[in-house]
């Protein structure tokens, strides 16, 4: 984590205990961290699990890679020290959303387990909930989605995620989704069932 570069500012703690957010909501917030190649279904299950949420009354929001980027990122790129921020910047967000109560499903690459570790050491215990959507780079190719895939092979684009840059997939996700061998309900179930099994939703 790099040092903080502003002199002469104090944290101000607030005078509201989590306990007394989550009396509130009735919700405990947490960040379900989606992890995985371009093409592999993270957005898309994300988004499934937090529809899911809402249909069960819970109060859900998810962020997502390319969204994020029209506008809190804005200024980042592809090159390896811009995605360190852009996921720094996003954990940031994740952890104040789930400070806030909010069952957080985030869907970046985030494609160092340096990254993705940080993150976790800044949530409260328990409350960072990595999910490896585990799809093989070659059925990420065939479905290619959004054609980037076959502009990296041309070499359209450079440092293009599993193709001309490094994808570290995690060691100990608490969540595996094998896409290529389950639908997008049965992995988004996967997810609730995880979330009920640890006492995020009832
Ligand atoms: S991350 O690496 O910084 O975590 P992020 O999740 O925000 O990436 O954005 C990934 C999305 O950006 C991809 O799904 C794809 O649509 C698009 N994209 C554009 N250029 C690249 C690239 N060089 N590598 C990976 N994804 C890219």
């Amino acid at each position: 984590m790099s040092e903080v570069t502003s002199k002469n500012i104090t944290w101000h703690g607030s005078n509201v205990t989590n306990a007394q957010r989550q009396q509130a909501t009735s919700q405990r917030g947490c960040v379900a961290w989606f992890t995985g190649l371009s093409g592999s279904g993270k957005s898309t299950i994300s988004r499934r699990v937090e529809q899911m949420l809402l249909d069960r009354g819970v109060f859900a929001y998810s962020l997502d890679g390319d969204n994020v980027r029209f506008g809190l990122n804005k200024d980042l790129g592809f090159a390896a020290m811009d995605r360190v921020e852009n996921i720094r910047r996003i954990g940031e967000v994740s952890k104040l959303f789930a400070d806030a109560t909010i069952i957080t499903t985030a869907a970046f690459i985030s494609p160092y387990r340096a990254g993705r570790d940080a993150i976790r050491a800044v949530v409260p215990q328990g409350a960072f909930i990595e999910v490896f959507v585990d799809t093989p780079l070659e059925v990420c190719e065939a479905r290619d989605p959004k054609g980037l895939y076959q502009k990296a092979r041309s070499g359209d684009i450079k440092n293009f995620t599993g193709i001309s840059a490094p994808y570290e997939p995690p060691l100990h996700a608490e969540i595996v989704l094998k896409t290529a061998e389950l639908s997008i309900d049965e992995c988004a179930q996967q997810v609730l069932d995880y979330l009920q099994a640890n006492g995020f939703i009832k």
